[in-house]
């Protein structure tokens, strides 16, 4: 009695992930990153993704069974991502997972990857209520989302980034700084210790005639090589560089988003994706919902980055609105709209 265990696949990047749902309980997950193998080169190198998937996904389904403890013949339904993402490492989870839901006789679900990191958060934090307000900031996007219903309903997509993803600012600012790869986590490390005022960034589309849902990080990208440019080898500030970037990119995102829950009388925003685990956008989004009354809800780190868990999350949602399964032909969208 009651819903299936859910098992979900993630594979469209640089993570392996394999997580397990039942009722809106995660009961096992687990990543495999082969971001290592990636850093040398500055970022994703497609082909090596695709093939650490073909290597990852077995031991890590193995992993989130074992650590849930239940065994293969417990799995119920199969989620996978079909995209946005890369599409070799997409066509690899996507081939694994259809072999399992074959091999087990059980229905097969394609899932959204965005619509897998606004779930994430229902792992923690329960059932979401409708409507609510989704940034999702990421290494690929920058986003805010009106969802009404996310197993019912298509996702409402207020705006986008017009260049590159905030995730994105980051990665390539911390490369010019001399900051390790992932580039997010380093700048947040070193912000530490720097005045978040030490550079007046600009706070790009914030005027008056710009686009309220809007963003663009490449102007702030630019800025921010060529302060570093204006310094000679050795004498970079980088933490006083970081804080302002980070304080820039946290100012822009959080303004936007409580700008869009007021205008579309929401009360929750919802903050998801690996840029949500940033400590300034955490604390910014806090204060700015906290005087606006609005609800705030951020999943917890390990579920902001990329992994199964949350798109097993969607899946359970899929099974228990009772939403027809996905044909054994089902396929890839690597460039998937909303
Ligand atoms: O969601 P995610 O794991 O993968 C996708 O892009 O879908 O997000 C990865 C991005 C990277 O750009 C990484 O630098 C950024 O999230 N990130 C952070 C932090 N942790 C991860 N950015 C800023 N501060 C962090 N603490
Ligand atoms: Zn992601």
């Amino acid at each position: 009695p009651g819903s299936p265990v859910v098992l979900g696949i993630e594979s469209s990047c640089d993570e392996t992930g394999a997580g397990l749902v039942r009722d809106g309980k995660l009961l096992g997950h687990a990543v495999a990153s082969s971001m290592d193998e990636h850093a040398r080169y500055g970022g994703v190198v497609p082909e090596i993704a695709a093939r650490a998937h073909v290597h990852s996904l077995t031991p890590v389904v193995h992993r989130a069974l074992d650590e849930a403890g239940l065994a293969m013949a417990d799995i119920g339904a199969v989620a996978v991502t079909t995209g946005p993402g890369l599409s070799g490492a997409l066509q690899v989870g996507l081939a694994g997972a259809k072999g399992l839901a074959y091999g087990l006789g059980v229905p097969l679900y394609g899932v959204h990857h965005l619509a897998g990191h606004v779930a994430a958060d229902t792992l923690e934090h329960g059932p979401l209520p409708n409507p609510c307000m989704v940034l999702i900031v990421s290494g690929g996007h920058t986003s805010l989302l009106l969802v009404r219903d996310l197993a019912r309903d298509p996702i409402v997509h207020l705006g986008d980034t017009l260049d590159d993803a905030a995730g994105e600012c980051f990665d390539k600012v911390a490369r010019v700084f001399g900051l390790p790869y992932p580039g997010g986590p380093a700048i947040d490390r070193a912000a530490r210790e720097g005045d978040p005022k030490a550079v007046a960034f600009p706070r790009p589309l914030t005027g008056p005639r710009d686009d309220p849902y809007g963003f663009s990080f490449s102007g702030l990208k630019t800025a921010a090589a060529r302060w570093a440019e204006r310094h000679t080898d050795g004498e970079l500030p980088v933490a006083d560089g970081a804080a302002s970037l980070q304080e820039a990119v946290a100012d822009v995102l959080t303004r936007k988003a409580v700008a869009a829950c007021k205008e579309h009388g929401v009360g929750t925003l919802v903050v998801v994706g690996g840029v949500a685990a940033n400590s300034r956008v955490r604390s910014l989004a806090e204060e700015r919902c906290q005087k606006a009354g609005i609800t705030l809800r951020v999943p917890p780190l390990r579920l902001c980055t990329d992994n199964g868990a949350m798109i097993a999350a969607v899946g359970d949602l899929l099974v228990r609105a009772g939403a027809a399964p996905a044909p054994l032909d089902l396929s890839i969208d690597p460039s998937a709209p909303l």
